[in-house]
């Protein structure tokens, strides 16, 4: 099983998708990506994911990230089944369902795990910056539809750091105070957040979201 690790490169392939062939690295261009693998088509948590993963459509692209899901399953069954995930979740599947019947990305990405399901592919998630590299990777198991809110919270915190220098600290919701990182000095933070921010600690200093 290959192991992927947070800033490494994400592996580059070449798929076939319900919207064409995906290269994935072309494909990705200059956004932000999420690529997203499940378990079988056809299956009811996989179908109600799928429909909210079309549904956040306009909250992806807002946020500059372009979304793919992946499975084991061919072309011809996930053509068959964004019929019925649009029918059932009242969604319209806009982003490409890659074919991996041949495994090559599940193995590339680590996300079969044997003692799990020899045959699957388990619930991976890999956020991936404008640069390629892997910033987030999160792995459910099948039984469990993952939370798309939540992936959007971690895209925010993470566009929080590349761009403003913030973290986001525990339970953190968009527009609550963010973290300064520890890289920043108080003279960079005076300039840098024309709201002002607090020190409860000279490592712990809060500024409001802008
Ligand atoms: C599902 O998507 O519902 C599912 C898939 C595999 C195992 C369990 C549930």
């Amino acid at each position: 099983m290959n192991s992927i690790r947070l800033g490494d490169t994400a592996p580059d392939f070449k798929a076939d998708s319900t919207q064409g062939e995906v290269n994935f690295h072309e494909w990705l261009g200059d956004s932000w990506g999420m690529l997203v693998s499940h378990p079988a088509d056809f299956t009811p948590v996989c179908t109600t994911e799928l429909g909210a993963m079309a549904n956040y459509e306009e909250a992806f692209a807002s946020r500059n990230v372009k979304v793919a899901a992946i499975s084991v399953d061919p072309l011809d069954s996930h053509e068959k089944w964004i019929k019925d995930i649009e029918e059932t979740q009242n969604a319209v599947v806009n982003f490409p369902l890659i074919a991996d019947d041949e495994r090559k990305v599940s193995e590339l990405y680590g996300m079969i795990h044997p003692n799990d399901s020899a045959t699957t592919t388990v619930r991976s998630v890999f956020i991936i910056a404008p640069d390629k590299k892997v910033k987030l990777i999160l792995i459910y198991p099948a039984s469990t539809g993952r939370n798309f809110e939540e992936l959007l919270r971690v895209i925010d915190s993470l566009q929080l750091t590349q761009y403003e220098k913030l973290a986001t600290p525990a339970n953190w919701s968009k527009g609550e105070d963010c973290v300064i990182l520890p890289s920043v000095s108080n003279e960079e933070a005076d300039k840098m957040f024309p709201k002002g921010f607090t020190e409860i600690k000279p490592y712990l200093r809060l500024t409001p979201q802008v």
